[in-house]
Order: structure tokens, then C-alpha cells, then sequence
């Protein structure tokens, strides 16, 4: 199971003040002394924390994989084809929005889907597409040509209840399941925390989960490497009983 670390909120702190530091480059490099086996960011269209600068520069000087978050707005479309990262995901994006909060609508974009993943794939970038984990969004991005999906655990996350949680965590086997047997290989991420991530983690379709806001904030207290070592070490831990779940 490998590890993408998030970094937009190093640049989103940065950004507060419009300066050079804090670097997410820097932040990057770091993630990956301590672990990572991929970087990620998003170039939002608002550039309201990383910016294509920022991009150039991961890409340039990562030693792992660089994982570009982008809507498919013309603009960051071109800066993501000229940079050349070696996988984009693609999600819907609001602007009003905080964070990205549903996942990509597959089956209504399909015309405009098809066409963008076949022109990033003859740079061979891979294309993953950011989905809830619902099986008509799974075989439609088999349809529309993408390598992979990432399934987004909001729902589970944010659960209220155990009842629900259980639910959501249900919901991302069976769609963790849908994905292979669709040929796609299968991420997740949205939310994952230092004790919601192990029963996750522990689904054994997935081959990668990408988290940012916990382990941003944790570095704030511990460092960025130790909060990077211990997400990994949760990757690999059993689930407290909170977040087990027993069905089949
Ligand atoms: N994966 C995707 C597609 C996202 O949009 C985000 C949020 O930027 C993440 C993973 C990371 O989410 P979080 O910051 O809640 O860990």
C-alpha cells in the first residue's frame, strides 16, 4: 500500500502571505525522506494555494511520483500536458468549494472524459478519475479509457454514527472489488486521518491512499517527517474496534 501525501496546505499557508516560504517543494522532499511513495497537489483554477510554479518544480525535482489534482478547465488542462506529471487525477472542482467535496460525475462527462484521457495517455501520463464509490462511476470510467480510480472516502470520513461508517466502508470494498474486476487500479483518499485510515488500509484491492489535511496539521506539532512516519505505521496497524467492521 503506498502513501501520496497531499501538499496543497503548505502552499495554502505560503499563500496567506504571499511569500516564498512555507515551500511545499521543500515539504515534499521531506514527506519523501519519511516515506511517501508519492507526492500530490492540486492546481485548483483559482491558484488559491499551489500554483504552476510549484508544479514545475515538483516535477523537476521529486524522486517519487508526482500525482497532479486538476479539473479539466482548458487552462490547467495545458499547464498539466506541458509539465508532465506522471499521473493527474481528475475531480470536479467548485469554486466556492473548500475542498473537493463530491466525487467526478463519470457518466455525464463521458463525451468530454474520453477524448482528455486518451491525449494525456499518448504523453503517457496515467489518468486516474476521482469517484464515489458507486458502480456506475466504476464502469464508466472503464468505458471512457482511464487506467484507475480513486475512491473517495468522504462518506466514510465523515461518518455520524458506527452504523453509518460501517455502511461507507462497506461501500468502498465492494467498489474497491468493481475496480479490479473492471481492469482498473484502485486508490483512496478524502478525510483518511490517523484513526480512520487502518480499516481502509486494510481493504486489499486498494494499492494507494492519498491524505493531506491530517498529516499537514500533525506536522505542525510533531514535524513533517514524524507525521509522515506515523500515518505510515497506521497504514499497516489494525483498525481500533471503532472503525472494524465484520461483514463478509
Ligand atoms: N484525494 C483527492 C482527490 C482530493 O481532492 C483530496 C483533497 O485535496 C485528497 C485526496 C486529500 O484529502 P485530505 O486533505 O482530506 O486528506
Amino acid at each position: 500500500m503506498r502513501l501520496g501525501v497531499n501538499v496543497d496546505h503548505v502552499a495554502t499557508v505560503r499563500q496567506a502571505r504571499r511569500g516564498r516560504l512555507p515551500d511545499p517543494v521543500e515539504a515534499a522532499r521531506l514527506c519523501e525522506r519519511a516515506g511517501a511513495q508519492g507526492i500530490v497537489c492540486h492546481l485548483r483554477e483559482d491558484r488559491r494555494h499551489i500554483q504552476e510554479d510549484d508544479v514545475k518544480r515538483l516535477r523537476k525535482t521529486l524522486t517519487t511520483r508526482l500525482n497532479l489534482e486538476m479539473s479539466i478547465a482548458r487552462d490547467v488542462v495545458r499547464a498539466a500536458l506541458a509539465i508532465q506529471p506522471h499521473q493527474v487525477t481528475l475531480v470536479p472542482e467548485r469554486r466556492q468549494e473548500l475542498t473537493t467535496e463530491g466525487g467526478l460525475d463519470v457518466v455525464r462527462a463521458r463525451r468530454s472524459l474520453a477524448p482528455l484521457i486518451r491525449s494525456f495517455q499518448r504523453q503517457q501520463i496515467t489518468v486516474s478519475l476521482f469517484v464515489d464509490p458507486v458502480p456506475t462511476q466504476l464502469k464508466a470510467a472503464q468505458d471512457v479509457g482511464a487506467a484507475m480510480v480513486e475512491l473517495h472516502t468522504g462518506r466514510y470520513a465523515n461518518a455520524g454514527s458506527r452504523a453509518e461508517r460501517v455502511r461507507a466502508l462497506d461501500a468502498l470494498r465492494r467498489a474497491a472489488q468493481a475496480s479490479r474486476a473492471f481492469g482498473l487500479s484502485v486508490a483512496a483518499g478524502h478525510g483518511l486521518d490517523y484513526h480512520n485510515v487502518s480499516a481502509v488500509a486494510r481493504l486489499p484491492e486498494l494499492e494507494e491512499l492519498n491524505i493531506g489535511f491530517s498529516i499537514i496539521s500533525r506536522a505542525l506539532f510533531v514535524g513533517l517527517e514524524q507525521a509522515v512516519r506515523e500515518m505510515v505505521e497506521r497504514m499497516h496497524r489494525r483498525p481500533s474496534h471503532v472503525f472494524q467492521h465484520q461483514a463478509a
